[in-house]
């Protein structure tokens, strides 16, 4: 089967099948997800998730890249995106066609992330005329996280309300294929759903979303703390906790190697 194309997610938009999408940051997890999913999204979020940084702005270019390679490396059929990073798209279209021509180029993935709506459209529209499939990312922006004073819901207000719908409307004009909408009420989320054209990837939105995305380290319950929207489909930290219970004891009573381990 062949590698699924932005063209594919596009089409789900009318199928009324929402798209499935995971983030993806490394290759033996590619491998595991690829059969099961539209999207693989190597997300920003790997520097909170793997690295243990509060938030998602130290991330470099040259850490997405490593990474991206990975994911394009264990998988086949899902459609690999990239997050591009705080501070590599933002000066201008060339900058950010400069960074994200590298991703495509050295990674292999088919298109690049970017958080923002009116004050990036005219960068997303450069990347797409240039040859960059771009994924948009509106509502709750994690890299804007300071600007909102932490990761806070978005759409409450009216103001609010507005300016993500400026935004879904900027992303599609601009030429994004889909766009992430994080975090925002549901009234917001099935309200841009119904009127934009381009498909609504939600994640802390609504049911009604054209696809879903988590984090998959969230999703199978590595973290005891997650955020409302994540649901723990796995308690994989309580599984790994006893896996390595029982290889500390197997150790400690000379249990292991066993007979059937030694040469
Ligand atoms: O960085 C990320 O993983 C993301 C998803 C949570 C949408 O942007």
């Amino acid at each position: 089967m062949k590698r699924k194309t932005i063209n594919d997610i596009i089409s789900l938009k009318n199928t009324g099948t929402p798209a499935v999408v995971l983030t993806c940051y490394t290759f033996p997890h590619a491998k595991m997800l690829d059969d099961h999913v539209d999207m693989l999204l190597v997300g920003d979020s790997l520097g909170m998730v793997l690295y243990g940084y509060d938030s998602t702005l130290p991330v470099s270019v040259e850490l997405m890249i490593q990474h991206g390679r990975a994911v394009v490396k264990g998988s086949g059929k899902a459609l690999v995106v990239v997050d591009m990073p705080f501070g590599s798209y933002q000066v201008s279209p060339e900058q950010a066609f400069e960074n994200c021509s590298r991703v495509i180029k050295e990674t292999g993935a088919q298109a690049v992330k970017l958080e923002g709506g009116v004050e990036i459209a005219h960068i997303i529209k450069h990347l797409v005329e240039l040859g960059i499939p771009v994924l948009g990312h509106i509502g709750m922006k994690p890299q804007h996280h300071n600007v909102y004073g932490g990761f806070a819901i978005q759409g409450r207000s009216e103001t609010s309300k507005t300016k993500i719908m400026d935004d879904a409307y900027a992303v599609e004009k601009a030429g994004a294929f889909a766009y992430v909408l994080e975090a925002v009420t549901e009234e917001t989320a099935i309200g841009l759903t119904q009127l934009i054209k381009i498909p609504s990837i939600g994640i802390g939105a609504s049911a009604r979303c054209d696809g879903q995305v988590l984090v998959f380290e969230d999703m199978v319950g590595m973290f005891e703390k997650t955020p409302k929207f994540v649901k723990k489909f796995a308690d994989i930290r309580q599984n790994i906790e006893n896996a390595i219970e029982t290889y500390s004891a197997d150790v400690r009573a000379r249990k292991f190697p066993g007979k059937e381990n030694i040469y």
